[in-house]
């Protein structure tokens, strides 16, 4: 099937909804700049500039180190794009812990930088935000299970709400949220059967990522699809393609060239001034 940009309609907070009652699956993925948002948008349905690009591209172990001024510097690169995909902006750690007006601000910043909607990580706990986020008509996308923002209470990125207890917990959580007035919930790291009876109990979308095939939709990072990260790859991570293999040797065939004195041949250079080439260089 061809996916060309114009044949698909822009995605709205209302569209995601309509697609869950109909049965059509959200495909979200990661952007952090303006060549992965080109990549993407034409063949996802959401771009989450995520708080992943802390550990992505960033270099940071976690996503706590990661700010607001870092995820509006990255969001503002992906809204240069003018997606179609509905445009996600994670609110990182501490951008909504320290009292509403901050939040407000936060949020609000977001969405003046082009964003259509802010993603929450947490539970029960977080809907008095939720529900202020939505009255200043900021959409707002909940995240439950592995909420990597609270890597140090779980004690590492383990799954989810395993024990009957956990499970009861974050179905409660999740029927919290959207009564809050989530349009959407992000499942990350919990099993499949809990992630199916979470689904079913919700109107809104579920998007799921580690938490089985049967969320309304999935999201994963862009660089673990297309194989740009090295080392662990999560179970629930699959990649299409070794693009760091096939990207560095290319890289290394262009640097092999230079070293050969085989780059730039002389249609890659150019010639002295004459009339013809009065012409723009192209
Ligand atoms: O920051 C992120 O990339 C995320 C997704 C994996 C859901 O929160």
């Amino acid at each position: 099937m061809s996916h060309h940009p114009q044949q698909l309609p822009n995605v709205t907070v209302p569209t995601l909804q309509l697609w869950k009652s109909q049965g059509r699956r959200i495909v979200m993925v990661t952007a952090y700049d303006a060549v992965t948002a080109r990549l993407a948008d034409p063949v996802v349905d959401v771009l989450l500039v995520g708080d992943s690009v802390g550990n992505v591209c960033l270099g940071f172990d976690n996503t706590l180190p990661v700010s607001v001024a870092m995820i509006n510097h990255h969001l503002e690169a992906v809204a240069r794009t003018k997606p179609r995909s509905l445009l996600v902006a994670d609110m990182p750690f501490l951008s909504f812990h320290l009292g509403m007006d901050d939040t407000v601000r936060n949020a609000g910043g977001f969405m003046q930088r082009g964003a259509a909607a802010v993603k929450v990580e947490g539970g029960a706990k977080r809907c008095d935000v939720v529900r202020k986020l939505v009255d200043c008509e900021i959409p707002v996308m909940g995240h439950l299970g592995l909420t990597p923002q609270s890597v140090n209470v779980m004690g590492g990125f383990k799954v989810q709400g395993r024990e009957a207890t956990a499970a009861a917990k974050l179905l409660e959580d999740a029927v919290a949220l959207e009564a809050a007035g989530c349009f959407s919930i992000v499942l990350e790291g919990i099993p499949t059967a809990l992630a199916a009876e979470v689904t079913k109990a919700l109107r809104i979308p579920t998007i799921g990522i580690g938490a089985g095939p049967q969320c309304s939709g999935q999201v994963l990072v862009l660089h673990d699809v297309l194989g740009l990260v090295q080392g662990h790859k999560a179970k629930f991570v699959r990649t299409y393609v070794d693009g760091y293999g096939v990207l560095q040797a290319a890289l290394a065939q262009w640097a092999g060239d230079v070293r050969e004195a085989r780059f730039p041949s002389a249609a890659e250079s150019y010639g002295a001034a004459t009339p013809a080439s009065a012409a723009p260089a192209g």
